[in-house]
Parts: structure tokens; sequence; C-alpha cells
């Protein structure tokens, strides 16, 4: 089939790329002219596991291309993914400006029936506004379906190629084919493609969002009763989750969820809940309890230095907003940074692959170091944010004889207290016992 995906960040460069590895003809549009010469030079503007090689070989041959010209890429495909940024507007609503925009060029370019497919985290309606926007501009039949996306930074690829469901908001039968075809190669091995309709699919992204988002703000909030009444978070994780009502994933205590996509959509899904008069307070409790969650690490941090962090060096080791991805927004990283720079702490800060995202957000204000241990020297403290690999059996004799004091402050609860009490750390991790 020929496909154009138009927005071509970390969702529409992994969808193009997937759709081209199964043999359509997919070109990418993005209107960042700086991201698509990188792609057409064969340099991938973001990480992610596994997607450089993808990307590399179906350019090669021939199947994957990009351009800034949105308008050529509609003219030139039957069916045409929006998968542009909705980031949050002011007042918490999904900024639909991308998608318009794009729903009016696809209009413009309309010179053959074609499926349109919004791939953006988009709120209910949307579907149907692009279908209206479209219309204004042309004459030619078109389809507009809702196909969200569930992938997971750091793991994009797996989870495009292998995804749990596929879900697909339809109204018209000849779309419902043409997406069937589509993805069939995605589901070969009996994970379903749910068609809905519309509406039904575009809340279900949201609602998928927000239950996760609850359940790690639920097990923070567990966690902080853990510190208080002496019990271990990991035990009370491991006996909750072993319930098959419930289930082992997405039960981890933590710095605070962060990234592209729960902190916005918690929001938009808020929004929407409001405009149609639904309480939805559970989820306005999420949010604030996230947001408390997020300070969690700096007041430790001050706890243990008695109120002050005035001309300490604080080491912080992980920027991303989890590991495996580049991605820094919405990071607990970023809170904790601002909260250690506005207490008057010089922060040196490590990250395997965020350096440059991080370069783009605090500048000159922190030091960063390109090795892990780089960052201990002559620290006050560390701090860990993310749960990267390379954290989780560190040099730990190293550590202590490069730190000025050797406190730990772990926010992904990756090492053992007793072990670390045994080492001679003082250690502060998330819902277990403080050494
Ligand atoms: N990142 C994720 O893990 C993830 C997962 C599922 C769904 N989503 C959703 O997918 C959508 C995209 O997310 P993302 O993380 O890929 O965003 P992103 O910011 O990485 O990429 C969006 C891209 O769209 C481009 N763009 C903006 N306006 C455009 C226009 N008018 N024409 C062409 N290109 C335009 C931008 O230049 C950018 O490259 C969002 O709605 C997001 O909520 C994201």
């Amino acid at each position: 089939m020929r496909v154009a995906v138009v927005g071509t960040g970390y969702v529409g460069l992994v969808v193009g790329a997937c759709l081209a590895e199964t043999g359509n003809d997919v070109i990418c549009a993005d209107v960042a002219q700086e991201k698509i010469d990188a792609l057409r030079s064969g340099r991938i503007p973001i990480f992610e596991p596994g997607l450089e090689p993808l990307v590399q070989s179906n350019q090669d041959a021939g199947r994957l291309s990009f351009t800034t010209d949105v308008g050529a890429a509609v003219e030139a495909s039957e069916v045409v993914f929006i998968a542009v940024g909705t980031p949050p507007g002011e007042d918490g609503s999904a900024d639909l400006q991308h998608v318009l925009d794009v729903a009016r060029t696809i209009g413009r370019h309309m010179n053959a029936p074609k499926v349109v497919i919004t791939k953006s985290t988009v709120p209910v309606g949307t579907a149907l506004m692009v279908r209206e926007t479209i219309a204004r501009e042309t004459s030619e039949t078109f389809y507009v379906c809702s196909n969200p996306e569930f992938l997971k930074e750091g793991a994009a690829v797996d989870d495009f190629m292998k995804p749990d469901r596929v879900v697909i908001g339809v109204d018209a039968p000849e779309a419902q084919r043409i997406l069937a075809e589509l993805y069939a190669p995605f589901v070969r091995t009996g994970n379903p493609i749910l068609f809905m309709d519309i509406p039904s699919a575009e809340l279900t992204k949201y609602a998928a969002n927000a239950m996760l988002a609850t359940r790690i703000s639920f097990m923070n909030q567990i966690a902080e009763l853990c510190e208080e009444v002496g019990a271990d978070v990991t035990l009370v994780r491991q006996g909750v989750g072993r319930d098959e009502r419930i289930g082992p994933a997405f039960l981890f205590p933590g710095p605070g969820y962060g990234g592209s996509c729960f902190p916005k959509d918690v929001k938009a899904l808020i929004r929407t809940a409001r405009e149609r008069e639904v309480d939805l307070d559970i989820l306005e409790a999420v949010e604030a309890a996230n947001a408390r969650q997020k300070r969690k690490l700096a007041q430790k941090l001050l706890a243990l230095f008695d109120g002050s962090l005035a001309g300490r060096t604080i080491a912080v080791w992980g920027l991303a907003f989890k590991a495996r991805t580049d991605d820094m927004r919405e990071s607990p990283a970023i809170d904790l940074i601002e909260t250690l720079h506005a207490e008057g702490a010089a922060v040196r800060a490590h990250d395997p692959e965020a350096l440059d995202s991080a370069r783009r957000i605090f500048g000159e204000r922190i030091a960063y170091a390109e090795r892990m241990y780089d960052a201990l020297e002559g620290a006050d403290a560390l701090a860990i944010v993310t749960e990267w690999l390379e954290y989780r059996n560190p040099d730990f004799a190293r550590m202590k004889s490069l730190m000025a004091s050797p406190v730990v402050v772990d926010g992904r609860n990756l090492y053992s207290p007793e072990r670390m009490r045994a080492l001679g750390f003082t250690y502060h991790s998330i819902g277990r016992g403080a050494v």
C-alpha cells in the first residue's frame, strides 16, 4: 500500500519504518526541516532501540522516504496517518492545531479517494473535526478513522511489530477492509484488531493511559505509607501484583511519572470530563499525587542536609523520564534539578542517552558527565532518577571513593538497603526504610 505518515516524531517514525518493513511504500513527512535532513542523510534524530537499522534498511530498499512537502506525500498515498504532536493547551485540553493543520493540507491535496487515520492521541470528537476540515477543502471521497497508538518509548519497535491489540475506530466498511489489510502482518500470532466506533477508539487511548498513571500514583502513595508504618513497598508490591485480578505490571513506585503522554493525557481527559460535567475526581487526585511525588527526591535530599543544599554538589544519574529513551519531556529529573538549582546546589548529571536533551533544557546551568562515575567526583550526594541498566550493578567501592560523602537517594529502588548499609552508604529510597 502507498502510505503517508505526517509527523515524524517518536510515533510517526516508528509507524513509518514498521509499515515499510512489511512491504508498504511509506513517505514520512514533517515540517521540521532539520529532522528530515538528518533522516535523509541516515541519522535518526531520537534514541529508540532497534529503530535505526529498520529505518536504514527500508530506506536502502526504497520503501521509506522523507520529505517536508506534506501535500506531495498526501497526493502520493492511499492511506494517510496523522501522527503530529498534541501538546496540552493552556487549559489542559489537547491542542489540536497541528492535527487540524494537517487535515487542511490533506483536504487541499485530496487527488483521489483516501483513508485518513488519526494516530495522534486526540480527544473524542477529533476524527469528526478532521473529517469536517478535510470536507471543506474537497469533494473527493475519503474516510476518517481513529487508530490510537499504544507503543512505549524504549520498546516502540517491538510494541508496534507485536501489539497486544490494535484499536481501530471506523464507520465505513471500505476503510475497515484497508486497515485490516494494513495491520494483518502485525497480528499473525492472534492478538486482536479491535474494530469499534470512533468515539470509543478515541477514548480507549486516554482510558488506558489514565489507568496506568493511576496505578503509578496509587503505588507511590502506598510507598509513602510504607515509609511511615515501617513496611517495605517491594514486598507489598509483590504481594499485591501476584493477585491475578491486579497483575504485576506498573506497580513500581518511583520519582513520579513523566514523559510526553501520561501527564498530558491525564490532563486532557480531566478536561474532557469537565466539559461534559462528568466527575473524574479520581484523576485529579492522580495528577496531584504525581505533582507531589515529583518533589520527593529533592525533599529527601533537603532533609538529609538539614534543610539547606547551598554550596552542595549533587550528582544525578538519569535524566530521561524512563530508561531506553532520550526523551526528557516532563521528566521528574527536570523538577529535581530545578529545585536543586533554586536551593543553591551545583548539579552534575549523567544519562547514557539524554545529555543532548538535557543541554537544550538546562544549558550551562548544570554540569554534564559523559560517564556515570564522572558525575560522582566530590559529590555530597547522588540522586537516581532513571532506571538505566548500567546503574543497577555499579562499583560501589569506586562510588564511595569518588564521593565527598556516601549519600544515595534512589528514586527507583535499584539497590538493597541492607547491602547499602553494609557498604557504609546513607541510603534513602522510595517506600522502604532508610539506612
Ligand atoms: N511518544 C509516545 O510514546 C506516544 C505513544 C502513543 C501515542 N503518542 C501520541 O502520538 C502523537 C505524537 O507524539 P510524538 O511523541 O511522536 O510527538 P513528537 O513531538 O515526537 O513528534 C511530532 C512531530 O510532528 C511534527 N509536526 C508538527 N506539526 C506538523 C505539521 N503541521 N505537519 C507535519 N509535521 C508536523 C513535529 O515537527 C514533530 O516532528 C501525540 O499525540 C502523542 O500523544 C505518543
